[in-house]
């Protein structure tokens, strides 16, 4: 499962490339306005660090959808064009990838939805599991449903476990089979945690420590028999 970091702050993918862990970066409307910057400048720039980035359209009619993935599929070669599951975006999405771009099709819910996106060809379909989870339901139950619907079809679109809350979420979204988990730097940051790794670390320091301090040369009386 490829890891991506769910943030369009440049100081946080620069770290997570940096680490060699992170593959690919998703963004939408809400995370470019927290970066602060207009989307097309911070798009161009995420696109500089790393491959597999997602930059979402905000119109909602077909046509509309057209020109703007057109134009944000033009900013970079990397750029992955997210649109939403909404009839409208569905046949925008589908004109986009007959063209050779790779779309993603976010705010997925349900498996009927997944199976809509793979028949326009998406390259990606991000069922949410936070957003279902903060109602009450089981949102990583529906990334499971779509991955064995999508084996059992023979479908190729990839499955990417998005809205994750935490670092349970990583590990039950590769046990769902997920092709990408997209996650908040703070989950990628969680995932290197481990109390037995801290202790290990602080006891193999202190040993090699103990292991270089002077020691009494071979032969030598004791000090304290002088
Ligand atoms: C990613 O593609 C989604 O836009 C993102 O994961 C949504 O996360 P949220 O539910 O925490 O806003």
């Amino acid at each position: 499962m490829k890891l991506f970091l769910d943030t369009a702050e440049l100081d946080e993918i620069t770290q997570g490339v940096g680490w060699g862990v992170v593959d690919g970066v998703t963004t939408n409307p809400t995370l470019i306005a927290k970066a602060g910057h207009d989307h097309e400048t911070q798009v161009k720039k995420i696109c500089g660090l790393l491959g597999n980035v997602s930059a979402e359209v905000v119109s909602e009619k077909k046509d509309d959808i057209l020109v703007e993935g057109r134009r944000i599929a033009s900013w970079h070669k990397n750029v992955i064009v997210k649109v939403p599951l909404t009839p409208d975006g569905l046949a925008a999405g589908k004109v986009l990838a007959g063209e050779g771009t790779r779309v993603n099709v976010t705010l997925c819910f349900s498996v009927n939805q997944a199976l809509l996106a793979a028949a326009i060809g998406a390259f990606i379909i991000s069922p949410f599991v936070g957003r279902v989870d903060d109602i009450n339901e089981d949102g990583m139950q529906i990334v499971r449903d779509i991955v064995s619907a999508y084996r059992q079809q023979n479908i190729t679109t990839k499955v990417l476990a998005a809205s994750l809350r935490g670092p349970l979420h990583v590990t039950e979204a590769a046990l769902a089979g997920a092709d990408i988990a997209t996650m908040p730097f703070g989950v990628l940051q969680a995932m290197f945690k481990h109390p037995l790794t801290d202790a290990g670390l602080k006891r193999f320091k202190e040993d090699y420590l103990k292991s270089q301090e002077p020691k009494p040369a071979h032969g030598a009386e004791p000090a304290a028999t002088r």
